[in-house]
């Protein structure tokens, strides 16, 4: 097999080709400042000139306030890019995999979500995520969309570097006590990817939408003790400013109360077991500091 990566600097991205090349796989990952995947014509080119069997598409555009007020930019990177991608692994008899989020949903479900429910994106990066996601399904069918949890790592942008870091700064935090959600480590879904591109390989027909989180789901106010916790062994860090309220007390929009996704199908066709997200948090955490 030989695979094409987009967004191989982000959270997934790194440790993916990381466990590309431990396995031996052949693969290439443009850097964002070599190829910008807005522009199609340049994705058509390098897929063409070397022909992947497989794609994974681990770009994204993340911030969810800011997407309110540049909505053509995250349109363009989480829809137009990824439905342009599609079509182009399409017409060369590619497998799309591409990653996509719980905020499809609108969080109002008070059990894990399901690749069954119905899909109701709230704002304009869960909408441009959603429409990104019907646009592949349109035009590849040879896809697999993997919707993940709150995927965290010791890099970049986070729920851990962004608690860590404000406390590190004396700065008050804010978590709510009732958003549930999946920690998800980066390192897993890199190996769940691993898995899926094997299964692929052997021509497995198992195209389709898939969940992957880290087993159980937390409160983010208790996911933030954890770390707490874990990072005291390293830095004395003021306990106290971390403060807790309610999701509808907090003034970050849109607010998500459930993020839980169930693993049941990922586990039933591909034989992947979610993992726990705890060991690998103390490992973050420690690669947060060291
Ligand atoms: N993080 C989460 O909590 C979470 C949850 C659920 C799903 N997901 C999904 O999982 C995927 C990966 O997330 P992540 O956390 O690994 O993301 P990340 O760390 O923010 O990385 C995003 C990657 O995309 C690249 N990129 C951004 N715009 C690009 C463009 N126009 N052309 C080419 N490359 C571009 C970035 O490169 P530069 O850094 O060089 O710009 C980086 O390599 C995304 O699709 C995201 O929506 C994430």
């Amino acid at each position: 097999m030989k695979v094409l990566v987009f967004g191989g600097s982000g959270q997934v991205g790194q440790e993916l080709c990381q466990q590309l090349t431990e396995h031996g796989i052949v693969f290439k990952a443009p850097s964002h400042k070599a190829l910008d995947i807005a522009d199609d014509k340049q994705v058509a080119e390098l897929i063409a000139r070397y022909q992947p069997t497989m794609v994974v598409n681990a770009v994204g555009y993340r911030d969810l306030v800011k997407a309110e007020s540049e909505p053509s930019k995250c349109f363009a990177i989480n829809r137009d890019a990824a439905a342009s991608m599609a079509a182009i692994c399409s017409k060369h008899n590619i497998t799309l995999i591409h990653l996509s989020s719980y905020l499809v949903f609108d969080g109002a479900k008070t059990e894990p979500y399901t690749e069954k429910d119905t899909a109701n994106p709230q704002g304009v990066l869960a909408g441009s995520l959603w429409q990104g996601e019907q646009l592949i399904r349109e035009r590849c069918s040879r896809h697999i969309i993997l919707r993940l949890g709150w995927v965290v790592s010791a890099r970049r942008y986070n729920l851990v570097n962004t608690i860590l870091s404000q406390l590190k700064q004396n700065q008050e935090v804010w978590v709510a006590s009732d958003r549930l959600g999946n920690p998800t480590p980066a390192v897993d879904v890199a190996a769940v990817i691993i898995a899926i591109l094997y299964q692929l390989d052997c021509e497995a027909e198992v195209f389709g939408t898939y969940h992957y989180g880290g087993v159980e789901p937390v409160a983010e106010s208790k996911f933030a003790e954890v770390l707490l916790n874990d990072a005291m062994q390293y830095d004395e860090l003021p306990s106290e400013k971390l403060l807790v309220k309610e999701c509808n007390q907090l003034d970050y929009l849109p607010s998500h109360l459930n993020a839980r996704l169930s693993v049941n199908k990922i586990r039933d066709t591909f034989g992947i077991h979610a993992k726990a997200w705890r060991p690998a948090i103390a490992k973050i955490v420690k690669g947060f500091y060291v």
